[in-house]
């Protein structure tokens, strides 16, 4: 397959995306269809923003499958989406395999049945020497959730002697968290209209852009992925820098990429 018609220079490309999937039981609605076909819309755009990430060789995508807060919706909605996600690590983990995927699962998992661990587990290890993308699905995941286990972690650490509490800083604390080996998001998108993190990475995201859409997540594609990197790559970062800084080091080819700054 092609890369699409948009133009984007690669460096101006975000190494790391985090994506909030949202607006699937309003697609759903307007066609008088169950919420939870519009679950079922929403796996097709999953599909089609990973083939395109592949395409655009992006290194991480983290999408927020499932909230620890998720559990709140009516039972009926929580067991599709647990089946949903089940019935797609059974279909796709292969094919995700074949094009160099990396999977792997963030969140508390212990709630989920043996079966969903054991096929998350399987799909973990089956996966786990592949680089051409790094596919995380945030499921019974929060951000406080990850800061939390980080800070007992790290206070077990300090409780058996190996860590003065003098050596945690940022470096330290973000060796406990989730995502610890990835580059953080560059680009945070959320569809469905709301503009909110919604507990999703909150350590992660402090210098992320944020891009929002109206956009439902099952109407979102390529093009409509294409259109935030178009949007992201007309950003100037800065890390706390000055414009003209920024502009020295681009110059002074010093980062390469805009994500490299920090
Ligand atoms: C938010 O839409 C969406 C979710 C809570 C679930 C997202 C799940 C999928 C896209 C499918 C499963 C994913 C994988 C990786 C297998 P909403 O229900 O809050 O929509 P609304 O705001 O319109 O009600």
């Amino acid at each position: 397959m092609e890369v699409s018609a948009v133009r984007i220079d690669d460096e101006r490309l975000p190494r790391h995306i985090a994506i909030v999937m949202d607006g699937n039981g309003r697609w759903a609605k307007k066609r008088f269809l169950p919420r939870t076909a519009g679950h079922r819309a929403g796996v097709t755009s999953v599909r089609k923003v990973i083939e395109h990430c592949l395409k655009r060789r992006i290194e991480a995508l983290t999408l927020f499958a499932f909230s620890s807060e998720n559990w709140r919706r009516p039972p009926q909605e929580v067991s599709l989406l647990m089946e949903l996600f089940l019935a797609t690590l059974e279909r796709e983990t292969e094919k995700l395999h074949e094009n160099g995927v990396r999977l792997r699962v963030i969140g508390d998992r212990v709630a989920f049945s043996p079966a969903l661990q054991e096929k998350i587990a399987a799909g973990e290890r089956l996966t786990s020497e592949n680089t051409h993308l790094n596919l995380t699905i945030a499921a019974n995941y929060g951000g406080r959730w990850d800061i939390l286990q980080a800070t007992r972690a790290l206070a077990e650490k300090v409780a058996r002697g190996e860590l003065c509490p003098e050596d945690i800083g940022p470096d330290a604390f973000k060796l406990q968290l989730t995502l610890a080996d990835l580059p953080e998001p560059d680009l945070f998108i959320r569809t469905g209209g709301e503009q909110r993190i919604s507990n999703f990475l909150l350590w992660q995201l402090a210098y992320t852009e944020l891009y929002f859409t109206p956009a439902l997540w099952p109407d979102f594609d390529d093009q409509s992925l294409d259109q935030a990197l178009k949007d992201y790559a007309s950003r100037q970062r800065r890390f706390g820098y000055t414009s003209e800084q920024v502009e020295d080091l681009v110059s002074e080819n010093v980062c390469t990429k805009t994500s490299e700054f920090r």
